[in-house]
């Protein structure tokens, strides 16, 4: 029956509620924020949002829409850009229909005659984490092709005191690091081109008035899922609108539909609270705990990596492996994984991608009695692949020269010797299936890193035409088919570290491996900008050897250990040549970390606001009975006693036991108050409105306090 036009829908979810006005005949966010009461009602807030016409303006404003329209004279980034060979651009919708599904689903079909476009806005509101996933679809209904621009998620508009903006930048070995910006009027724009979700700009963004912080105040926080090109905008105009929006980035000509043809935008996922950025990311933790983890691995506990990289480079022998096998079972390893150079004829970065043979020179009987050794000793058995990429020195090239994606008449462009192959064919798709295929039912393997080592700077395929976005579906596809064929097996998603961190590839993936810095003072940086977006639980966090190759840096066992326990811990470094010292505390570290592993997997992240100098964080079990606070001193500190750890997240009336856990041994040339709280009794209030006073500590140290209840 077809339903009757309402002019406004209500979404509630456990702390929010957002409200859709659909009066002008498109729909358009009223209100977005905390949950409202049960006394107020839409138009209510239509009322307060009413405006008056300024000078020298239209004297009506066009919408911020779902997908503002450039037939409705919007001036910013319309949602929709489409035209038929040039004409039919000006994009003016009007709803059909709009059908709510109880309090936490919205679609809305509109339908532009002048187009011949229909298009679908879905809003989900997840209940229990207060986050939305939003999509735009958009089909040709003309009898001719159209050719596509831009199809935006659905753009959000902002509350008009949200003055900043906090975006992620980076690069190789130090991603997601925050990029505060004032909110300026025109747009800030970060546009990825590099085929992969990218290390320099994730498509992330948090918008919030100045004055909140870690522990409190208002803040949208919005994340495209998608694993390729794409952009992130929030502009504000000069009437003093502003608005945040998102969607893929297509290269010229990539993108037309033919009739009743669709593309559907990748997932907005945005959270909203009003207390603070912690909150925030438990809102992302949370809607990705229950909606974006396999339930494979959701009650799993996160095995303790070997990860063979940085301990042997190329320089594999299988006599190695085998010792390395032995010292990582001593440690407490649970996962042995087997990184690149295992193939054939990959003795370095110039050879072998493509050629997913095991290299017989290495291992003569193949890949078996590693395996068997490794599960006698009661660990897994997970693999380094990377599918995507072929070099022109392996077999795989030498007999498909035009499987590659290239720019023609461009001449191509090597990055570490590699090629991207051409997922969109079918042919290539079929081959790397059936190679990882063989491989995982050859051998008893339950884990596959899947890396990724350069940018797609050439996305043309053989018909010469840009194919960023069928190569991002089509390595979806080839993920999806490997895991039905294995789902037993887990896939961790790697591109020269981060490059690959998204809410996408999360459907396919199990694991982010977060940088290919191990450096544990970067890392606290790194793993705290991943941190706003992604939980602990898939963030990969491993125990680099003391000389990091990323910066040169040396850094203590207790520091690099203290560091990756946080996450789903790891171990990367040649364990034959460490010295007796480090091994134990390294035993002891992963023993510490399958103790607390739990707490640090499901429980809920605090970052502490700090100074420059310093970093701290809690995790807090959602009972709050038990917690881990770190605290890290990065540099010198400015007085010669430092000051006080506030620990936030606790129950106010609750008595908790302090314990320091980590290091084993702290170091102190004078008495410290570490020796005076041990075992002592505090309340959940003291500890965070009074503070513990730290003691004195080396730079590039630091501390991990267990606090349980009594
Ligand atoms: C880049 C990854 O991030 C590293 O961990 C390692 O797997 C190398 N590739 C291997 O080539």
């Amino acid at each position: 029956m077809p339903q009757v036009l309402q002019p406004f829908y209500t979404l509630h979810s456990r702390l929010c509620s957002l409200v859709v006005d659909c009066r002008a005949q498109v729909p358009e966010i009223l209100y977005w924020g905390a949950r409202l009461a049960t006394a107020t009602d839409a138009a209510m807030l239509a009322l307060l949002a009413t405006r008056q016409e300024a000078q020298a303006c239209m004297p009506k404003e066009a919408p911020i829409a779902l997908s503002p329209e450039l037939g409705a004279g919007f001036q910013g980034n319309a949602g929709i850009q489409v035209h038929r060979d040039g004409r039919q651009w000006a994009t003016r919708t009007q709803i059909e229909s709009a059908q709510q599904t109880g309090s936490s689903e919205l679609v809305v079909i509109s339908r532009c005659a002048a187009t011949a476009i229909k298009v679908a806005h879905k809003l989900v509101l997840d209940y229990q984490s207060d986050v939305l996933a939003a999509t735009t679809e958009l089909t040709n209904t003309g009898d001719s092709r159209l050719w596509v621009e831009q199809c935006n998620a659905p753009t959000i508009p902002l509350p008009a005191h949200y003055d900043k903006i906090l975006g992620f930048a980076g690069r190789w070995a130090m991603e997601f690091q925050r990029q505060p910006v004032d909110l300026f009027m025109g747009s800030y724009l970060r546009e990825n081109r590099s085929g992969r979700t990218s290390h320099d700009a994730f498509p992330g963004v948090i918008v919030h008035p100045c004055d909140t912080s870690e522990a409190s105040g208002p803040a949208y926080g919005l994340h495209l899922g998608w694993s390729g090109n794409h952009r992130v905008r929030v502009e504000q105009q000069f009437v003093g609108r502003a608005y945040a929006q998102m969607g893929e980035l297509l290269f010229p000509g990539e993108l037309c539909l033919g009739t009743n043809q669709s593309y559907c935008s990748p997932v907005l996922y945005a959270a909203s609270t009003e207390n603070g950025l912690s909150a925030l990311s438990q809102c992302f933790h949370g809607y990705v705990a229950a909606h974006l983890t396999d339930e494979r691995i959701v009650d799993r506990a996160r095995p303790v990596h070997f990860n063979t990289w940085e301990a042997t480079y190329f320089d594999l022998s299988e006599e190695k492996l085998h010792r390395l096998v032995d010292a990582a079972a001593q440690i407490g390893v649970e996962r042995f994984v087997l990184d690149d150079g295992w193939f054939k004829n990959r003795r370095s970065e110039r050879a072998g991608l493509g050629d997913w043979w095991v290299d017989k020179t290495l291992f003569a009987e193949g890949l078996a009695p590693l395996a068997e050794h490794l599960l006698a000793k009661g660990m897994e058995f997970g693999l380094w692949l990377e599918p995507e990429m072929v070099n022109p020195d392996s077999d795989l090239y030498r007999a498909h020269p035009d499987w590659v994606l290239h720019a023609n008449p461009a001449p191509v462009l090597l990055a570490r010797n590699q090629l991207v192959l051409d997922l969109s064919r079918p042919e290539v798709q079929d081959y790397l299936f059936q190679r990882v295929d063989t491989l995982l039912a050859e051998y008893p393997i339950t884990y596959l890193k899947w890396d990724m080592n350069r940018t797609i700077s050439q996305p043309g395929d053989y018909l010469g035409r840009a194919a960023g976005h069928r190569q991002t579906l089509a390595l979806y596809q080839l993920m999806a088919r490997i895991r039905s064929a294995h789902p037993r097996v887990e896939i961790e998603s790697c591109a020269s570290g981060g490059g690959r961190a998204d809410f996408g590839i999360l459907a396919y993936s199990d694991r982010i491996w977060v940088s290919d810095s191990n450096d544990a003072l970067d890392r606290l940086r790194i793993q705290n900008g991943f941190s706003v977006f992604f939980p602990a639980r898939l963030m990969g966090a491993h125990v680099g050897p003391r000389d990091c190759h990323a910066t040169g840096r040396n850094l203590s066992m207790a520091m690099r250990a203290g560091v990756a326990l946080f996450g789903h811990m790891g171990i990367e470094a040649n364990l034959l040549t460490m010295d007796v010292a480090e091994k134990t505390e390294l035993t002891a570290a992963v023993a510490l970390h399958k103790q607390h592993r739990e707490l640090i997997h499901q429980g809920d992240l605090v970052r502490l606001d700090s100074a420059h100098h310093e970093n701290a964080f809690g995790v807090i079990a959602r009972d709050r009975k038990t917690a881990l606070f770190s605290y890290a001193l990065l540099d010198s500190p400015r007085t010669s006693a430092p000051g006080r750890l506030r620990m936030r997240g606790l129950d106010a009336d609750a008595r908790y036991r302090i314990e320091c856990i980590w290091p084993r041994q702290p170091w102190g040339y004078s008495r410290s108050i570490l020796d005076v709280i041990d075992s002592a009794i505090i309340t959940g209030d003291a500890l965070e409105n009074a503070g513990l006073q730290l003691p004195i500590m080396h730079p590039q140290s630091l501390l991990i306090f267990y606090i349980s209840a009594v």
